[in-house]
């Protein structure tokens, strides 16, 4: 059986999704699948690789999708039986891929169109949890059109006297902690700043109140092929160094400063990790999740807060979604195991 691993992408975790690939090339290898490695360069073209998975895309076999049938190069189509994408936020985690295959009628490992959409648009994926009564951590839209205007006055007033002087502000749907900013004793001329850097990663953005002291865990959603939904974790993210100030950055997820690892057990009471692992389940079911999520949440003392569902969480060697499976004892070519059979079912 060939399963096509896609990786790469247009957005800013082209990297990331890269080092993910690795990851899933050996794992896919491992479970006894052939692989056909499909690189998405960072301009959106798709093209056949050969060897392993490398930051190097080769562009000799460039690839055209035909709805209805299928993936082509030339007029030769490809074999596959199910498509395996490690690509992460805007074009490959956003639904749009994952239309891409059921147009093109390829199986698809993990969420569809659908859930992928409202996993990655936080703000829409939230009223979801609210209904399930599911806790998140209050949050002000800055739409569009506010963000086009450019006068932040209002919107940092009300921030101001919702949530005080310690804010968090970040895109509507992007990831990897690309584009946030957390500011203490906020003032108008940062919180503009912030807001527009937001800006420039997703048309919406969102305001918070920085939570403090803020522990954040994580937990791992597998449907297996028995139709049973694992929750794996929680995990404590280990605050890696003393820059963190109340969240992860880019650098802390993939190594660059010093690499955020998970505790896991997390410390947590029993019941407070029961409750977190049933939030976990009824989040991935609200948004019609399919195959895996990672769902992460912060917890500050007694409350615990949904912060958001991963449809494509980072696969790389020091992910965390590998790393709770581990802890129930799921090895990564077990999981894709799992999830090609999911997906063709
Ligand atoms: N967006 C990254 C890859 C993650 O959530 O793991
Ligand atoms: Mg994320």
């Amino acid at each position: 059986m060939t399963i096509a691993l896609v990786y790469g992408g247009r957005s800013t975790e082209h990297e990331v999704s890269i080092s993910s690939a690795k990851a899933m090339h050996q794992a896919l290898k491992q479970a006894g699948f052939s692989v056909l490695l499909i690189a998405i360069t960072l301009e959106g073209r798709w093209y056949v690789q050969h060897g392993e998975v490398s930051k190097h895309i080769s562009t000799d076999k460039s690839i055209h999708a035909v709805p209805g049938l299928g993936l082509f190069v030339d007029d030769v189509k490809l074999p596959i039986d199910a498509v395996f994408a490690t690509t992460h936020g805007y074009g490959g985690e956003d639904g749009n891929l994952q239309g891409l295959c059921m147009l093109c009628k390829l199986p698809l490992c993990g969420c569809d169109t659908v859930s992928s959409a409202l996993g990655m648009h936080k703000h829409l994926a939230s009223s979801l949890f609210a209904n399930e009564h599911i806790p998140t951590v209050p949050t002000l839209l800055v739409t569009k059109e506010v963000l086009q205007q450019g006068s932040f006055d209002q919107i940092y007033a009300q921030a101001r006297s919702s949530f005080g002087s310690d804010l968090f502000v970040k895109p509507e749907n992007s990831g990897s902690s690309v584009g946030v900013s957390a500011l203490k004793n906020c003032e108008i001329a940062a919180f503009g700043r912030a807001v527009e850097l937001a800006g420039c990663y997703s048309e919406r953005v969102l305001v918070q109140p920085l939570i403090h002291p803020l522990m954040e865990v994580e937990t791992a959603v597998l449907r297996t092929q028995d139709n049973d939904l694992l929750v794996a974790g929680p995990g404590l993210v280990v605050d890696p160094g003393k820059e963190h100030v109340g969240f992860l950055s880019y650098e802390h997820k993939y190594g660059q400063i010093d690499t955020a690892h998970l505790r896991i057990p997390s410390g947590l009471d029993a019941e407070t990790e029961e409750t977190i692992r049933e939030y976990a389940r009824k989040a991935f079911l609200a948004i019609k999740g399919d195959g895996y999520a990672r769902v992460d949440f912060f917890v500050c003392g007694t409350r615990i807060y949904l912060n958001e569902i991963n449809t494509s969480p980072g696969m790389t060697e020091t992910s965390h979604y590998p790393a709770l499976m581990a802890g129930i004892g799921y090895d990564l070519s077990q999981v894709c195991r799992h999830l090609v059979a999911d997906a063709l079912k």
